[in-house]
């Protein structure tokens, strides 16, 4: 079934002047979830995640590191971001660097159009830069500190650093021209901002006016060239953005057609960044003549000890210190789970491995390897032809409904609070209906194949459902179901009539969540 509707989804491009942490795999994983579940409910879907390679914060990672930034990048991107991908699990359509050369001729054709088109002039730039952010900083998002090492300077409120102070000759963009385009904008496609506290932020920082945008910086050279002026390089955040449609093909006129499918997109950022998003990005496309993103999402901070986790703050937690002790689909289920998706949360071993075990071993584990082994000993692994249980199957139907319409909310948690009803009640189920009593009495046998016909029904469904959230976890369940093909190929719409791409037998299953040793504790 492929109901042909286009779903681009985006994650932010990430900074390599370091390694990955559990906050960048967490945007990695909802992405990849919103993906996979567009992809298998036949939606005509591209995934694009990559990272962000330009600026003065890289050059000077990699300066400090003795490398030219190019060769810097390439051995952050080799050794740390794509290998972050296969840690977690994910199953992008397509990654971008900001090197690419066809990124970069996609920068110079969007930024030669809009001054070709009068929004851009020259002037000059005094004021105040935080590297570590990028960002030009107004004084009144600054901070001041007594004491410390900085007594006296004026301080990045992100980065606790001083910010410095530039004044050069720049190209701006006139982005005060769009401040009523995009109020108007913001009141006639409510859901273009989510959730609701970010959006009232950006209306009130909007609202306030905006001011023209600096575009170049000229002290040092690695960026994208400004094509009429060579001695500058496009702001960062300038060529960041615009890796979201020149991946697709702007700019390039052998791409024109995929272009128009693809865009426009939903983004999934951080909303430390959905200012850039929401504000500078539309004003851009605008400029251009281009649709704005259909949605950006501005999702909520991991906080580790209460804080936003962060590697200076050595909070960090590297992704695979979580992979390597639970597997990745814990990784997936657990932060998309836990954490109502758009509110900060708090990261905590213990909150982690108490899931594991509830939820995920003893939850719905317990449930697949207790259904099976039932099926293969009273019916010699034939799963019965019988009636279905109307209430499971109803279940079933309307937990398949409710999850899709929650996804195409963004609403990730909630799709799976709504599967995780089937796991509850089916685990009940057999709890009430006591196959094991009902195997011992032949008068019984007819039950007995609607119990165990009526669990599985359900236990098929949960694999084809979860499969977005937990492919490896779910394909082995798949297999032991005897499914044919790969569980991701079955609807998702029609999770409830997966057995008919099955053998109708099942096969021995593994604990899907093994019992783990316990990671090493402090680790947090
Ligand atoms: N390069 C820019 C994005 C450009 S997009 C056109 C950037 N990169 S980043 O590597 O600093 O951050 C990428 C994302 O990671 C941001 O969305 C940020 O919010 C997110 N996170 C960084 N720390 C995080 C947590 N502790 N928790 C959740 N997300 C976090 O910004």
């Amino acid at each position: 079934m492929s109901s042909g509707e286009s779903f681009f989804v985006t994650t932010p491009i990430f900074y390599v002047n370091d390694v990955p942490h559990i906050g960048h795999a967490y945007t990695e994983v909802a992405a990849d979830v919103l993906a996979r579940w567009h992809r298998q409910r036949g939606d005509d879907t591209w995934s694009l995640t990559g990272t962000d390679e330009h600026g003065q914060k890289i050059l000077r990672t990699a300066t400090a590191n003795g490398m030219a930034p190019q060769e810097w990048a390439d051995r952050l991107v080799e050794t740390a971001w794509k290998p972050l991908l296969q840690t977690v699990d994910i199953a992008n359509d397509q990654y971008i660097r900001t090197t690419d050369p066809a990124h970069e001729r996609g920068v110079q054709a969007f930024i030669q159009q809009l001054r070709d088109d009068g929004h851009i002039y020259e002037g000059v730039y005094e004021g105040y830069y935080c590297v570590g952010c990028e960002e030009y900083k107004t004084r009144d998002e600054l901070v001041e500190t007594a004491d410390g090492d900085y007594a006296g300077e004026l301080l990045c409120a992100i980065h606790s650093r001083p910010v410095e102070i530039l004044k050069e000759k720049n190209y701006f963009f006139r982005m005060s021209d769009f401040q009523q385009q995009l109020l108007d904008l913001y009141g006639s496609q409510p859901d273009f901002i989510q959730p609701e506290s970010v959006r009232n932020e950006i209306i009130q920082f909007v609202s306030q006016g905006l001011e023209d945008l600096s575009i170049s910086r000229s002290s040092f050279d690695w960026g994208v060239k400004v094509p009429w002026d060579e001695s500058h390089v496009v702001y960062v955040w300038f060529d960041a953005l615009l890796n979201y449609v020149t991946a697709i093909g702007y700019g390039d006129p052998q791409r024109v057609e995929e272009f128009r499918r693809r865009w426009p997109a939903v983004h999934l950022v951080g909303k430390d960044i959905a200012r850039f998003h929401a504000v500078i990005w539309p004003a851009m496309l605008m400029a251009a003549g281009l649709p704005v993103p259909k949605r950006v999402f501005g999702h909520g901070w991991l906080l580790v000890g209460g804080e936003k986790m962060s590697k200076s703050k050595l909070t960090g937690i590297a992704p695979q210190q979580i992979t390597e002790a639970f597997g990745s689909d814990a990784f997936r289920y657990y932060f998309l789970r836990a954490i109502t998706f758009g509110q900060d949360g708090s990261f905590s071993w213990e909150d982690l491995s108490a899931r594991y075990q509830a939820e995920l071993a003893n939850g719905f584990g317990n449930l697949a390897s207790r259904l099976i082994a039932m099926i293969a000993r009273y019916r010699g692994g034939a799963i019965p032809e019988a009636e279905i249980d109307a209430e499971i199957a109803e279940l079933a139907a309307r937990v398949t409904a409710d999850a899709d319409d929650a996804v195409g909310r963004v609403e990730i948690h909630q799709a799976i609070a709504h599967v995780w009803r089937l796991v509850d009640r089916l685990n009940l189920y057999i709890t009430e209906q006591e196959p094991w009593v009902l195997a011992k009495d032949a008068a019984r046998a007819r039950r007995l194949d609607q119990v165990l016909a009526t669990a599985a029904h359900g236990l098929g469904a949960l694999a084809v459902l979860l499969s977005p959230v937990m492919p490896k976890a779910t394909a082995r369940l798949w297999t032991a179901l005897g499914g044919e093909g790969a569980v991701q190929d079955v609807p998702l719409l029609q999770a409830t009539e997966w057995k008919a791409q099955t053998t109708g037998s099942v096969q021995a299953l593994e604990a899907l969540f093994p019992r783990i040793e316990e990671p090493e504790a402090g680790a947090a």
